[in-house]
């Protein structure tokens, strides 16, 4: 997968990137019909050496404009990390095409580089442990930023830090000494030393608990609004979708959906996403089936031990009354009952069950028609 570095400046076009869209939108990342397949080397049943080939991401097809987050979402395996792979050019893709910032990834990877900025997986890979926050974004400035003054330096990496939420005494804290969500951090201020147009984060929230993750994905926000950089997050955790102007569900290394989370949920759920939220005292799978056979509700999802999200063609008064009715018919006591709004979560389950339904209600018929 080694990568020909060989590419010329002059080869570029002096306008790469600029190019608006019929939106006037610039595309800072964009994939084509991207495909990784990979072989090895094999012994058969008969011993004989044979070529097995597999295909990790299949036709991937993509993009973000200017100061958008993205988010790739998919379970582990998905392929997610080899699409990033194929973005900073570590791996060239078996074919289709990249670009980021409008500069073609495959032909001009050196170029394209000094335009993305990437937070690795595991913290350990960009930074050094003995090294405070501020010497270690420091030294990466000096890294990458040639002939730019010290001073200079010093002072964009304080900014970063600064943004990131660091007050002094935490940034000439040991990273060593350091929380999983400081480190985190001290990452993301590495990868944005060079002031890149773009930000590539690989599971930025993995391994945090929830109160780390969500600080981690506040801090990026403030990262994009502030200094209008692009992002791109890549995770199995649903909820950076609520961070994400743009979202990839990626599964088995095909991207099923691809669009504005909102787009989507109102795309596939009734009422737009609205639905009745239900707090009772004791929730029960009588309740949840007598909830299901009424003609107009299509999905019941349960939220919490007592709580479920009730989603229906229309949500009126009469449709809450009905809701009642069948509590008081089941004698339970309802703690709450308010009007609620999908999100990404909800909108993944309730598309994960029709996905499943379809598969099922294909087997059955083809099992009637065998
Ligand atoms: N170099 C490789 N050779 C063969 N298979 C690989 C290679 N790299 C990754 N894979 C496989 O491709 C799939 C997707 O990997 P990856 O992109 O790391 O997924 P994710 O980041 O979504 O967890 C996995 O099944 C993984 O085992
Ligand atoms: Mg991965």
């Amino acid at each position: 997968m080694a990568q020909d570095e060989t590419e010329s400046l002059a080869e570029i076009a002096p306008d790469a990137g600029m190019l608006p869209d019929d939106r006037g939108k610039r595309k800072i990342i964009e994939l084509h019909g991207v495909t990784v397949t990979v072989k090895s080397l094999k012994f058969s049943r008969q011993h004989f050496l044979k070529i097995d080939s597999f295909t990790i991401i299949k036709d991937v097809s993509f993009y973000s404009y200017e100061g958008e987050i993205l988010g790739l979402i998919g379970e582990s395996g998905a392929g997610k990390s080899t699409i990033l792979r194929c973005i900073t050019g570590q791996w060239k893709p078996t074919s289709g095409s990249v670009s980021v910032a409008g500069i073609d990834v495959i032909h001009h990877r050196r170029e394209a580089a000094k335009r993305f900025g990437y937070v690795p997986q595991l913290d350990i890979v960009g930074t050094y442990d003995h090294f405070t926050a501020l010497e270690n974004v420091y030294y990466f400035g000096k890294m990458y930023l040639s002939g730019v003054p010290d001073e200079q330096i010093r002072q964009r990496a304080r900014e970063l830090l600064n943004i990131l939420g660091f007050k002094d005494a935490l940034m000439n804290k040991k990273v060593k000494n350091l929380s999983g969500g400081e480190r985190k951090r001290v990452s993301i201020a590495v990868g944005m030393i060079h002031d890149p147009e773009v930000l590539l984060l690989d599971e930025p929230t993995t391994g945090l608990d929830i109160s780390l993750r969500i600080q981690v994905l506040n801090y990026l926000k403030n990262l994009n609004k502030k200094l209008g950089i692009s992002v791109v997050i890549v995770s199995h955790d649903l909820e950076i979708a609520q961070y994400c102007s743009k979202i990839v569900l990626l599964e088995k290394g095909l991207v099923i959906e691809f669009g504005d989370p909102e787009v989507l949920i109102n795309r596939l759920l009734p009422c737009e996403g609205r639905s009745i939220k239900l707090d009772v005292t004791e929730l029960n799978d009588e309740v949840l089936d007598a909830l299901r056979e009424v003609s107009d509700i299509k999905f019941v999802i349960k939220t919490g031990r007592n709580d479920v999200k009730i989603f229906a063609e229309e949500i009126d008064r009469k449709m809450i009354s009905r809701v009642i009715e069948i509590c008081d018919l089941m004698n339970l006591t309802i703690k709450s009952i308010t009007l609620d709004r999908a999100d990404f979560t909800s909108y993944y389950r309730i598309r994960s069950k029709m996905e499943k339904d379809k598969v099922k209600q294909e087997k059955e018929s083809q099992d009637l028609v065998s």
